[in-house]
Order: C-alpha cells, then sequence, then structure tokens
C-alpha cells in the first residue's frame, strides 16, 4: 500500500496566540512498519491549552517541541498494517500520534479502544482525557461532596461542561462562567446548570458571582485563573475547595495576574490544590469506566467542536485562547 503521511512541523515559537505561520506542512511516503509496530490513519486529533506551552522553550511541564519536529498532540487512529501481536487492521486506538494523518509507532505506545465503552466518538469526547481531567479534578482533587454548591470555570469546554455534569450527578447546585450568551444557554439549557454567568458582559463578576450563588461556594474549579480565580475566591464558603486545573487566562498576559483574595483560605478554613490529569494514569480506566456508566444511564455528554482536515489543527488551537470553540475541540481527519 503506497500512503502519503502529510504532517505539520513545528516552525516557529510562537510571541502570542499561536497561528498557522508557526507551522509547515510536508508530505511523504508513509513507512512501513518494522518488528512491533503499527501503520495508523489518524481519525481524531485532540487539540488542548497545553499545547500552546509545548511550543515554547521551558514553559510547560512537558519537554518543548523541537523546532522541525512533527507537533506532538494526542489522537484516535485506526490500524492499517501491524507487525505488532497486540493490534490487527481495523483496531482503533488511541496514542500520542502527532499531527499527521498517517504515523507508524510502536505497538507499546498505542491503547486499544475499548469498544464496550464507547464509539471512537466518546473516546475523544466524554471518555477522552478531558472528560477524565474533570473527573479527577472534581472527585479526587475536589473532593466533591452532595449539596456542595459548586462553581465552575470555562464552563463551556471541554473540561469545565463535564465538571458541570458531574456537579449534577453528584446533587449539586451548579453554576458555570463562560464567555458569551450562546455559551451560557448552553451552559443552563443543555448542561443543567443552576445558572449560568456571562463574564464577558459582566462589569463585576465579583457581584455577579454573589448574584449566581447566593449562598456562596463550596467548590470552585478554575480553568482559567487571573481575575475569576480571585473573583470566585471572594465567595468561598467555610471548608471550601478550590481547584486549580488550569489558567488560559495568563497563556499571554505579560504581567501575570496577581492574586489578591488569598486571605479568604484562612477565614474559611479553605484549601486551593492544583494537579495535572498525567498524574493519574494508573486510574484512567477507574474515570472511564465511571464516565462510561453515567453515560448509558443517560446522564453524561459531551459536545463537540470539530473542525475538519489536519490544516484546521493550528487554526483550532488559536481558537482556544480566542474562545471561540464550544464543547471540546476535535480535528477529524
Ligand atoms: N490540569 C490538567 O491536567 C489539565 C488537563 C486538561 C486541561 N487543563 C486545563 O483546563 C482548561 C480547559 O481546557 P479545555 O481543553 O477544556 O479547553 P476549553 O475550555 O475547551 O477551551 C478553552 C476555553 O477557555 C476560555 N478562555 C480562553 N481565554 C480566556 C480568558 N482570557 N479568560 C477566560 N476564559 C478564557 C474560553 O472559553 P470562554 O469563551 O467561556 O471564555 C475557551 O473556549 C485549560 O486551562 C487547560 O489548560 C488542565
Amino acid at each position: 500500500m503506497l500512503l502519503t503521511n502529510h504532517r505539520l512541523l513545528l516552525a516557529a515559537r510562537p510571541s502570542g496566540i499561536p497561528s498557522p505561520a508557526n507551522f509547515t506542512a510536508d508530505a511523504m511516503p508513509a513507512r512501513t512498519p518494522g518488528p512491533g509496530e503499527v501503520l495508523l490513519e489518524t481519525v481524531y486529533l485532540s487539540i488542548d491549552p497545553a499545547m500552546r506551552s509545548w511550543m515554547s522553550e521551558g514553559t510547560g511541564y512537558q519537554p518543548s517541541v523541537p523546532l522541525g519536529e512533527v507537533m506532538r498532540g494526542g489522537g484516535i487512529a485506526r490500524v492499517l498494517e501491524s507487525r505488532s501481536e497486540e493490534f490487527a487492521p481495523g483496531d482503533l486506538a488511541q496514542a500520542r500520534l502527532g499531527w499527521q494523518t498517517h504515523p507508524t509507532l510502536a505497538g507499546r505506545h498505542l491503547q486499544k479502544l475499548d469498544l464496550t465503552l464507547g464509539t471512537a466518538e466518546d473516546w475523544i469526547g466524554p471518555l477522552g482525557l478531558s472528560a477524565v481531567t474533570a473527573y479527577f479534578g472534581m472527585r479526587d482533587v475536589g473532593a466533591i461532596r452532595r449539596g456542595d454548591r459548586v462553581l465552575v470555570s470555562a464552563a463551556a469546554g471541554g473540561v469545565g461542561q463535564i465538571a458541570v455534569q458531574i456537579a449534577r450527578i453528584e446533587g449539586c447546585r451548579v453554576v458555570g462562567i463562560a464567555g458569551g450568551a450562546e455559551k451560557c444557554a448552553f451552559v443552563a439549557n443543555e448542561l443543567g446548570a443552576d445558572a449560568a454567568i456571562d463574564y464577558r458582559a459582566e462589569k463585576n463578576l465579583s457581584s455577579a458571582i454573589a448574584r449566581a450563588c447566593p449562598e456562596g461556594v463550596d467548590l470552585y474549579f478554575d480553568n482559567v485563573g487571573g481575575p475569576t480565580l480571585d473573583a470566585a475566591l471572594a465567595r468561598l464558603r467555610e471548608d471550601a475547595r478550590v481547584v486549580l486545573c488550569g489558567r488560559i487566562s495568563q497563556t499571554h498576559a505579560t504581567e501575570p495576574y496577581g492574586v489578591r483574595n488569598l486571605n479568604r483560605f484562612a477565614a474559611v478554613h479553605g484549601r486551593m490544590q492544583g494537579f495535572l490529569v498525567f498524574n493519574y494514569r494508573e486510574r484512567y480506566d477507574e474515570a472511564r469506566a465511571w464516565l462510561a456508566a453515567r453515560r448509558r444511564e443517560g446522564r453524561l455528554n459531551q459536545r463537540l467542536h470539530v473542525l475538519q482536515g489536519l490544516a484546521q489543527a493550528p487554526i483550532g488551537l488559536g481558537m482556544l485562547f480566542r474562545g471561540e470553540n464550544t464543547g471540546k475541540l476535535v480535528v477529524r481527519l
């Protein structure tokens, strides 16, 4: 089989929001698999804010992608040819595929999808890493309790929409913060949040949170950091927990925002904790079994924002930082 592997290589480190100018495209014959390897056809690529840090030097929790190399990224692929005993043509697997259409990878770096849990769309969506992040963030780090008053930022996004639904499933009152009326309608009407706050339309976010959360906040799941985090801290209740999942609002800030309301933690005997989903990798199966069960019960959904074609991957990455995605951003190839 003569196949062409189309690739996107990191060509220049970004100074602001990433764009197609940071990448070059090339094409080469797909590599025939050696012993233990498989040739794959990429089906979905997941586009994640963390990729921005992988493009720069020394800013992330992982080594930066070297210039001239295929951009790093996870996704789902179909096996075309296999010289691994674990895989057969037609199998679906997830892996760090990179931004390329036909990678050849060692079978030991792939995880075969368990299709009894869900389809390929489920594995990139409600069973994917964003959903798994929300699971560990809400349950382990946030120690969610029935009846908690929960607040979630970037509530219409990949991680946020699962966090909102987990709060509902756990019998909590939940309020989502999102940018724009359309996203807020989605958070309230489709995700079932008790209220949604459009932070772009609010002059005083702290007052808006006070109105939407009249009894205060027991658990704040923070995806954005900066002034939103500060506004939420002002509303914490006794024994509150703040989960630092992400700080996307600060990615391109020239001066990092100095959080002012830290004194609330002493006043309410609260705590704030960050986490990295990769540190829970031994327990991904547990998370996916829980998420798949809630999905079967019809209580959990994940809206995907789907772009078509490899060339859209850099465009999609930029969209995350402008709030142009509604839902988990993926590229279908
Ligand atoms: N800790 C972990 O292991 C882990 C794992 C995965 C993701 N994360 C973090 O979780 C967060 C969400 O990731 P995701 O993949 O689900 O992305 P996402 O929420 O689907 O997309 C990013 C969203 O962030 C919001 N945003 C962008 N710039 C903003 C700004 N300046 N101020 C406020 N909001 C802004 C936008 O929503 P609005 O239009 O509503 O503003 C945008 O749609 C990110 O911070 C990411 O780094 C952490």
